[in-house]
């Protein structure tokens, strides 16, 4: 980024412990990122990520969806609060509420979501369960933007973890989450530099180097 180019004002919705929110956070700090993150909004008021950014100087604010008649009431809510703090895009890291395609399609292009498989497989929730019973050999996390459909929307960005022959859904979990903070940023710093092109079901980068090197699982100790 060059000097004086303002940088994107973030927001990262978040509803539990926001580790990917800090692997955002973390990631904002060098100042030549594009993005900062302006506010983290959760629609659970005890949500131990809130402290956690309260903890980096972050603006906080719990909207609680309990506390709302429904679905749409507390998304105007959230639209006020996000327009409140001059918000341009937005980090679902962990949000675990439906949004409605009222607020998808005033964010269409500028809302991506993280979700821990490698989509179109595994949309929904039990991932590493769900991979785990199926015998899958290769497993991971993936970045994409937000439209009306669960899981669904143009891939950015993912990251594949080979499966062991020991793991649980915790031990699986742990490593795909470990490459999630390594996407999460990556994607967003594509995004607020512009170097996103949506083309259909699929996202082109530009500046992307060629790589042909296959991840083949399993690997012979
Ligand atoms: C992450 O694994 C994220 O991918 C997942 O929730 C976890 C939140 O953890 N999101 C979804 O399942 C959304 N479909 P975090 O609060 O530590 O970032």
């Amino acid at each position: 980024m060059s000097a004086g180019t303002p940088r994107r004002r973030v927001a990262v919705l978040i509803s539990g412990r926001g580790s990917n929110m800090t692997s955002l956070l973390a990631a904002t700090k060098d100042p030549a990122f594009p993005a900062e993150i302006s506010l983290v909004l959760s629609n659970r008021p005890e949500a131990p990520g809130l402290a956690t950014a309260r903890e980096h100087g972050v603006n906080t604010v719990a909207i609680d969806h309990k506390q709302h008649m429904s679905r749409e009431d507390f998304e105007r809510a959230m639209q006020e609060v996000l327009e409140a703090h001059r918000v341009e895009l937005i980090c679902l890291a962990g949000f675990m509420r439906i949004l409605t395609p009222w607020f998808v399609e005033r964010w269409t292009g500028r809302m991506i979501n993280i979700h821990p498989a490698l989509l179109p497989l595994y949309k929904g929730l039990h991932t590493h369960e769900r991979a785990l019973a199926d015998g899958v050999k290769l497993h991971g996390a993936s970045v994409h933007f937000v439209v009306p459909g669960m899981d669904e929307g143009p891939i950015i960005a993912q990251a594949a973890v080979s499966v062991l022959d020991g793991d649980t859904p915790d031990t699986l979990g742990q490593r795909v989450l470990a490459q999630e903070h390594v996407i999460y940023p990556l994607a967003l710093g594509l995004l607020a530099s512009g170097r996103i092109a949506i083309e259909g079901a699929r996202v082109r980068v530009s500046g992307e180097a060629a790589q042909t090197t296959a991840l083949v699982a399993p690997q012979l100790a």
